[in-house]
């Protein structure tokens, strides 16, 4: 049997429009071996899929046969922490389980890189999938064909604070609402502050995330879904933190604060209550550099 431990992921990092991601120190959990058929059970009472179109399951199925070996069904026991259609990588979670849990038990027959792109022609995009594998901050492009990244650890004491809101958001309704073509000058906006972000993050230069952080490709548009949205950005720079965008296609809305700001998340917790957001939960994260854990028990 064997356990993986995949981490939960913050997609586009405002600018980084399904290019840059990265991962954090929150997780999901899987048991995975083979069987004579389809057994999924999950061990908290997150409902899930418990039939062959389970994706933990429908990935590792899709593995076998790319692989050419012979399939005949898996035990799998899940551990959902990650909160599905967040913004905060649930799928890709499963998707990067599949993978890794299929390509274990068949004696790891595909390397990092076959791993990344199937991970991207599963989901779509990069930029969850990828970091969910493979940890840190990763630049990505997918050129339909495959993937181009690399992956850059990152060793800050820079606190992730997500606020999540008690409402789910697909990511094809997400994406229903961006427009088909933007200006060049909008372009050049996203570009120029996309290479600063992570430039920023990997030097050290925090005091430019907040002007790194702007969007003018997904966040405008997507914020409209999201109430309250951008006054809890107003509130989190007043309480000193360095960005605040919206972690994936949302709709979660991610914060990046200083380590040494002790009670930024007690601050955040008491606007959301004062706000009637009672609902809407605030979790503490830092950047996880090793990515998804696999070990055989
Ligand atoms: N880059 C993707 C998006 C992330 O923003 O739609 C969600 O998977």
């Amino acid at each position: 049997m064997i356990k993986l431990k995949i981490p939960a992921t913050s997609a586009n990092l405002g600018a980084g429009f399904d290019a840059l991601g990265l991962a954090l120190t929150f997780y999901n959990y899987v048991e995975m071996e083979e069987a004579e058929g389809c057994f999924i059970s999950s061990s908290d009472n997150c409902p899930i899929p418990t039939d062959p179109s389970n994706l933990i399951y429908r990935t590792a199925e899709t593995v076998y046969n790319i692989c050419g070996r012979d399939f005949k069904g898996l035990c799998i026991k899940q551990t959902n922490n990650i909160p599905m259609a967040r913004g905060l990588g649930s799928s890709s979670a499963c998707i990067i389980a599949g993978l890794v849990g299929a390509n274990t038990l068949m004696g790891n027959l595909l390397n990092p890189d076959e791993l990344v792109n199937l991970s991207a022609q599963i989901e779509g995009h990069p930029d969850n999938t990828a970091p969910a594998l493979l940890g840190g901050i990763v630049t990505a492009v997918f050129d339909g064909k495959c993937v181009h990244w690399v992956k850059q650890e990152v060793f800050t004491t820079l606190k992730f604070i997500a606020v999540i809101p008690d409402f789910e958001l697909k990511t094809e309704e997400a994406r229903a609402v961006l427009p088909k073509e933007i200006s060049h000058k909008d372009a050049v906006y996203n570009l120029s502050r996309a290479a600063l972000f992570s430039a920023s993050l990997l030097t050290g230069k925090y005091e430019n995330l907040r002007t790194a952080i702007h969007d003018r490709l997904h966040q405008p548009y997507r914020m409209e879904l999201i109430p309250h949205g951008r006054e809890i950005f107003d509130i989190a720079y007043t309480n000193g933190a360095y960005a605040a965008y919206l972690s994936g296609a949302g709709p979660a809305l991610m914060m990046i604060a200083p380590g040494e700001n002790k009670f930024f998340k007690g601050k955040m917790r008491f606007a959301l209550d004062n706000m009637g957001l009672g609902s809407w939960e605030v979790m503490e994260m830092h950047i996880d550099n090793k990515g998804t854990d696999v070990s055989v028990v």
